[in-house]
């Protein structure tokens, strides 16, 4: 069974940008019945489960058949990524991470156009990545629903924004762009994208919890 991560910083943290009201929705409904309905499906299954990166990996291989476990597997492994993305403090990115930006964007200014562009005009429910080759150039991606950079051979997440509505419409209302706008200047962050640029391709990238004992028992 996998287990909701507690949010690694307070629920009023990340205001004025992300409301708590927000981060309660968001975590304690929308990220907690992912788990829910991700457990409820593996238990129906009756097989042990492993990692969850290896259950994204064989529901998307399963195709349809297992298309309402990738869903939720993958939203689960989102949004465990999603949290630690976000710090209060509005810092920007240093050393190798700065000089990784420069390279790939021309300047933290042009990485915040292209990651706002493609995170506005992305069509429908989504996530907006930016993400580590191997050799470690950075690019902006944008996934469709609930589709993760897990499956994505030779890359590595850096740091991820919600496009799903739930992550700011209460704040936002319709305005996705002003979203991404103040997500990018006051919450990204970069000692966490730091941490994955340096960990790629080292197996020591974020990985979801590890299941609960008594489930890997069950
Ligand atoms: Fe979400």
């Amino acid at each position: 069974m996998f287990a909701l991560p507690d949010l690694p910083y307070e629920y009023d943290a990340l205001e004025p940008t992300m409301s708590s009201r927000t981060l309660h929705f968001h975590h304690d409904k929308h990220h907690a019945t992912y788990v829910k309905t991700l457990n409820e499906l593996l238990s129906a299954k009756g097989k042990p489960a492993d990692s969850l990166e290896a259950v994204i990996r064989q529901a998307a291989a399963a195709g349809e058949a297992d298309k309402k476990l990738f869903n939720n597997a993958a939203q689960a492994w989102n949004h465990g990524f999603f949290w630690p993305s976000m710090a209060p403090g509005g810092k920007k990115p240093g050393g190798d991470l700065e000089a990784a930006i420069a390279s790939s964007f021309g300047g933290v200014e042009k990485l915040r156009e292209a990651f706002v562009k493609q995170g506005a005009e992305h069509f429908g429910s989504g996530w907006v990545w930016l993400v580590a080759d191997k050799a470690g150039a950075l690019s902006v991606r944008a996934s469709h629903d609930a589709h993760d950079m897990v499956n994505v051979p030779g890359v590595t997440p850096v740091l991820v924004c919600d496009l799903w509505e739930h992550a700011y419409y209460l704040d936002y209302q319709n305005d996705r762009k002003g979203f991404l706008e103040a997500w990018f200047d006051s919450l990204a962050n970069w000692d966490f994208a730091a941490s994955q640029l340096a960990a790629r391709g080292q197996g020591r990238a974020w990985r979801y919890p590890a299941q609960l004992a008594d489930a890997k028992a069950a």
